[in-house]
């Protein structure tokens, strides 16, 4: 579970409110879709959720556990996937992977089947020994997902992670959020994808400005559409620029 209460941020000095007064909760069981047009603050509240940014106002617990108060409780409690994957080139898949399962205290009898199960999923075993820097934007993406699960952790916390994944491993890892949803488990991520956030979202919020503008369950959504309205219609409505 996530609780997001009274969140605000800015940056320059107060000019630029991206993230302004949002209060969410995304339950345990849930993947929560996170959408809204470019600039509308979804990676600085997830900066924040994730405790690379500090909140101006409010508070953020994950399971229970303040971000700003016990953070590393806070974040043994997630698994996160940033919007950019460019991380230790001069690594190899293989060493990536176990710096992670280090730094999340990962037992070694564990981890190597977790890694093995996981790099055939996105097809990467046979790319695990090569440096990262070889790899294309897909395969960093992949190999940034393995190493945010390879903890097992309860939540899983996702910036835009469908760019750049081809057909099969954007499958596999909605396959995945679902499956993790399914075991009681928390899901919340970003996406533009309205096709995507139809699919597999239980929940979604749509923001803009900074502000949550519209939330609901999928249903509750759709309640809200008029008669052949597509969401893509009702998304374009509320960001339009006045
Ligand atoms: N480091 C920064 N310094 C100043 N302003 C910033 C900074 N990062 C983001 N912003 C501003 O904050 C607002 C929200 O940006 P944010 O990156 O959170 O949006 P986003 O919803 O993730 O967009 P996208 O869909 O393009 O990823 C934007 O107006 C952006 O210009
Ligand atoms: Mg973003």
């Amino acid at each position: 579970m996530i609780e997001i209460i009274g969140v605000s941020k800015s940056y320059n000095s107060g000019t630029v409110k991206a993230v302004d007064n949002v209060n969410l909760t995304i339950r345990n069981g849930e993947i929560f879709g996170f959408l809204g047009p470019n600039g509308a603050g979804k990676t600085t509240l997830i900066k924040m959720i994730t405790g690379i940014l500090n909140a101006d106002e409010g508070t953020i617990k994950i399971n229970g556990k303040d971000i700003r108060k016990n953070p590393i409780e806070a974040k043994m409690q997630f698994g996160f996937v940033p919007d950019d994957p460019n991380i230790f080139a001069r690594l190899t898949g293989l060493e990536y992977l176990n710096f992670m399962a280090d730094v999340y205290m990962v037992p070694p009898e564990t981890r190597l089947d977790l890694m093995q199960t996981l790099l055939k999923r996105f097809e990467m075993a046979a790319a695990a020994g090569d440096l990262i820097q070889s790899y294309s934007h897909g395969m960093k993406q992949k190999i940034v997902v393995i190493g945010a699960l390879l903890h097992n952790p309860p939540v899983w916390i996702l910036d835009e992670p469908m760019t750049g994944l081809d057909p099969r491993s954007s499958f596999d890892l909605k396959e995945m959020m679902r499956e993790h949803a399914d075991t009681g488990k928390t899901v919340f991520f970003s996406t533009h994808v309205l096709d995507v956030a139809e699919k597999v979202c239980d929940r979604v919020a749509i923001i803009n400005k900074g502000k949550v503008i519209l939330g609901g369950s999928m249903q509750e959504i759709h309640e809200h559409l008029r008669e052949n309205q597509s969401l893509e219609n009702l998304f374009l409505e509320l960001t339009e620029n006045e």
